[in-house]
């Protein structure tokens, strides 16, 4: 590992490290790469001041093996742009109630801003309780809400420890994208959990993961919070372990993070954990290929959800671009290809051609579930 080295240099207590589960080096490569995307926008909105990656629950920065955690990976990218944008501070906003963890944080995160030499990345660090952690403006005040692109991590171990109240005060005071770690195998197994009961508000009619996450999703869809989008982790048994649910104010978000996806997973509709004989990346087989097969299959699929849905009704491109985004793998560039055209074509929906040229499929409106 590259990062064991990190570890022998700054001479880390291995102790005090934990051991990397099987699925954590997709998830971080998978908020990793929408970070990057995200960041890519960021830098170039008109009059941006502050950049803001919050992980309110950071762990140690590096794993036992060597590997980092989501923050670094995260500082890393802050540091390959911000030499570029000097007039952006770049901020990192870290937090973890064991405070062992964060002193070994510090350590990293010195050791990386000093061999760099950046003067426009601050980082601010908390020891506290998630939920008091994120609900204290005094902190974030003076800088989520200038001019500022802001991330929010919320990553435990559990589903006891985040009240879904504290996520939905932040996301209801500051503009900000949320990317959230749904333990739903924690919900499978300890579903009368009187402390999952009380972090979900006293709610007591959830008795399955797919209420959990629509009561989730409906107290973070507020305000702003227009789109989002669950993708599930599941281990070599195909049991769920968690979704990581993603919320956004602005569908190009949920773009994004579809790039991100199709980068990390191939178009998979859910990661699984491979036998830890198997090596490599996810496929074995020639990627492009799995990866149209893959796609293929979710069309058909997200095709016949999208007949059940609209069935009747004339609906705009942009009502069938936010369903698909937020109910399937595809990205925006998938729909023509793997939802519209097929439907037109077999006679299923009808394109009405509002804009009187055919090939202009954006601007268009369609009668859904018309017979031949
Ligand atoms: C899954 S790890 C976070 C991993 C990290 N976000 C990453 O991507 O590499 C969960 C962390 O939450 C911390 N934690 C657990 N309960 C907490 C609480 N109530 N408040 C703050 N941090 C907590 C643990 O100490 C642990 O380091």
């Amino acid at each position: 590992m590259i990062n064991e080295s990190l570890i022998e240099i700054l001479n880390i207590d291995t102790k005090i490290l934990q051991e990397k589960k099987p699925q954590t080096e997709y998830k971080i490569k998978y908020v990793r790469e929408y970070v990057l995307y995200w960041l890519k926008v960021s830098v170039n909105r008109p009059n941006i001041m502050y950049i803001n990656f919050i992980d309110c629950m950071c762990n140690a920065g590096i794993y036992k093996d060597g590997d980092l955690c989501t923050s670094i990976e995260v500082l890393k990218l802050f540091i390959s742009e911000a030499k570029y944008h000097t007039q952006i501070n770049f901020q990192l906003f870290l937090n973890d109630y064991n405070k062992e963890r964060v002193a070994i944080l510090k350590r990293i995160i010195n050791y990386y801003l000093e061999q760099e030499k950046i003067h426009n990345i601050f980082v601010f660090y908390g020891e506290t309780d998630i939920n008091d952690y994120i609900t204290n403006f005094t902190l974030f005040d003076s800088y989520l809400l200038n001019e500022a692109s802001n991330i929010l991590f919320v990553d435990p171990y559990d589903l006891r420890t985040v009240k879904i109240d504290s996520i939905r005060t932040f996301v209801q005071k500051y503009y900000c994208e949320v990317i959230f770690n749904v333990m739903t195998s924690d919900f499978t197994r300890n579903k009368d959990d009187t402390r999952i009961f009380e972090v979900l508000g006293n709610k007591y009619d959830i008795y399955s993961v797919d209420k959990l996450m629509a009561f989730i999703i409906k107290r973070l869809k507020i305000g702003k919070m227009k789109y989002c989008f669950s993708y599930s982790f599941n281990n070599l048994k195909n049991s769920e372990i968690y979704q990581i649910l993603f919320i956004t104010p602005n569908i190009r978000g949920l773009e994004k993070l579809k790039e991100a996806l199709r980068f990390v997973f191939k178009g998979m509709e859910e990661y699984k954990n491979k036998p830890s004989d198997s090596q490599g990346e996810l496929f074995t087989l020639e990627d492009s290929n799995v990866e149209e097969n893959v796609l293929l299959n979710c069309g058909k699929k997200t095709q016949a959800d999208l007949l059940i849905l609209f069935n009747g009704q004339r609906v705009s491109y942009k009502q069938i671009e936010s369903f698909i985004l937020e109910k399937s793998v595809l990205a925006e560039h998938h729909i023509i290809r793997y939802i519209l055209q097929p439907l037109i074509e077999n006679g299923k929906i009808h394109k009405c051609n509002i804009s009187g040229k055919k090939s202009n499929f954006k601007q268009d409106e369609y009668e859904i579930g018309i017979k031949k």
